[in-house]
């Protein structure tokens, strides 16, 4: 693109309103909102299009090693997914072996991470703890690490109990770190799973009758008991899936505490229902927590609209279809996980703002800017001095969402067929044209 050009005719979503106004980019940064411009810009036309900042999903797990298995998408191609469905960052995991430090870990994910397309961050997952792991997350910290997580399932793995997450919390505290907390009951949820699977009731369905949400409502609230004991740190409850969880979540907002929330599309999107499918098909539904009901998904519609959920984020960790149907008769085996990297704006766009009339602004906040400010991407919203990291959005002309749009590797989607009318037409990053209308333009690095 031309070191000086505009934007003409469009809807611009900025943090202060939505604007009926033209931008001018100038060396890859927002010069400013609202003309007259100086003479000379080309001109990019954007009538009848939306002006978005691009997206920011704090929450992928690219090549996530779950057993015998890996998750579909790595860094290229995951990045790449993204970028088509008008996402510039992207926050993954570090996740240490046992016997690894963070540092080591943290190496290696690196340069993993640096066949990425667009600018990728880290969560360090804490999984135990020992001698080294306070001076650890300091070195962590200093090398630009502002988020830890931990897993209140799981607890035969990653999982942590009580008293390693208080000190995990605390210490994070102390660093002025956040902690983002996979906040399911592990030791109610483990003695659902071996009920169900010992008495040999396996099939799907069984996956979210061993993980209720009042798992999930007890890890919250003993998450922001914590919090509060502490003082802190800012907390993020990671994919919040029903209502009874965004209740504690409320709860722990009235309070007062530094409780943010997330919640993922496929919570929005779909109901326990497709776990009554026949077990292949089931299995691809199967992620943790698990579906919920459609008063669940209502319920977290009203929390994205009230401000109750802070981010929605995917979750992105899709297994190949063979992965899932090999288990697929036994939940405790299926990789858990789905996608969404690619259609998170698409779809959440679509149904928030069109069909729900959410307001553009609170849905920007939700998928780019909230998520922007919490891990430092620049360009996560729409204001003069910020990188262009923007996609011109195409709302209200519905097309049917086909998997090859978004080109995640993994061999299905759950949103295949569903009509998506959001279509993001044009995706620039620092200003440079890199995907138009789910197709990648020219691949490079996010802000240049
Ligand atoms: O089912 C899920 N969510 N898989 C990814 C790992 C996790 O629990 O976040
Ligand atoms: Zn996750």
């Amino acid at each position: 693109m031309p070191r000086r050009f505009s934007i003409t005719g469009g809807r611009v979503v900025t943090p202060g309103g939505v604007l009926d106004a033209d931008l001018l980019v100038e060396d890859g940064s927002i010069a400013a909102i609202g003309g007259p411009f100086p003479p000379g810009a080309e001109d990019v036309a954007a009538d009848g299009l939306t002006v978005l900042p691009c997206g920011i999903d704090p929450h992928v797990h690219l090549a996530m090693p779950a057993g015998a298995y890996r998750s579909s998408d790595d860094f290229a191609s995951g990045s790449l997914a993204a970028l088509r469905g008008g996402t510039a960052g992207l926050v993954d995991f570090v996740e240490p072996e046992p016997g690894e430090t963070q540092s080591r870990a943290l190496d290696k994910r690196l340069s993993e991470a640096e066949a990425a397309r667009i600018l990728v961050k880290f969560h360090m997952t804490i999984s135990r703890w020992d001698s080294e792991t306070a001076s650890e997350m300091e070195r962590c910290v200093e090398r630009g690490i502002g988020s830890f997580k931990i897993y209140l399932a799981y607890l035969d793995s990653i999982g942590v109990d009580d008293e390693t997450a208080f000190r995990v919390l605390e210490r994070a505290r102390d660093l002025g770190a956040r902690v983002l907390v996979h906040a399911e009951e592990g030791v109610a949820v483990d003695a659902l799973r071996s009920a169900f699977s010992g008495s040999g009731r396996r099939t799907p369905p069984y996956h979210a009758l061993s993980r209720p949400p009042e798992c999930e409502a007890a890890a919250i609230a003993k998450t922001a008991a914590m919090v509060r004991r502490l003082g802190g740190p800012e907390t993020v409850i990671a994919h919040v899936s029903s209502e009874l969880g965004l209740a504690e979540v409320r709860n722990a907002k009235a309070a007062g505490l530094p409780v943010l929330a997330e919640t993922c599309p496929h919570y929005l999107a779909f109901d326990a229902s497709r776990y009554e499918l026949p077990a292949p098909q089931a299995a691809r539904f199967v992620m943790s927590p698990p579906l919920r009901s459609p008063s669940d998904a209502e319920a977290l519609w009203g929390g994205i609209a009230d401000a109750s959920i802070d981010f929605v984020s995917t979750d992105h960790c899709p297994f190949d279809l063979g992965a899932k149907a090999e288990s697929a008769e036994d939940f405790t085996r299926i990789p858990n996980g789905v996608g969404g990297v690619a259609e998170r704006m698409a779809y959440v766009l679509t149904e928030g703002a069109l069909k729900r009339g959410i307001a553009l602004d609170r849905l920007a906040e939700v998928l780019c800017s909230a998520a922007g400010r919490a891990h430092g991407f620049p360009g996560s919203a729409v204001e003069p001095g910020q990188p262009a990291n923007l996609c011109l959005w195409r709302l209200g002309t519905a097309y049917r969402y086909d998997r090859r749009l978004g080109g995640s590797r993994c061999d299905y989607s759950i949103y295949e067929g569903m009509e998506f009318a959001a279509l993001p037409e044009k995706v620039f990053l620092g200003g440079n044209l890199r995907a138009e209308s789910w197709t990648v333009a020219t691949p490079a690095k996010g802000g240049d």
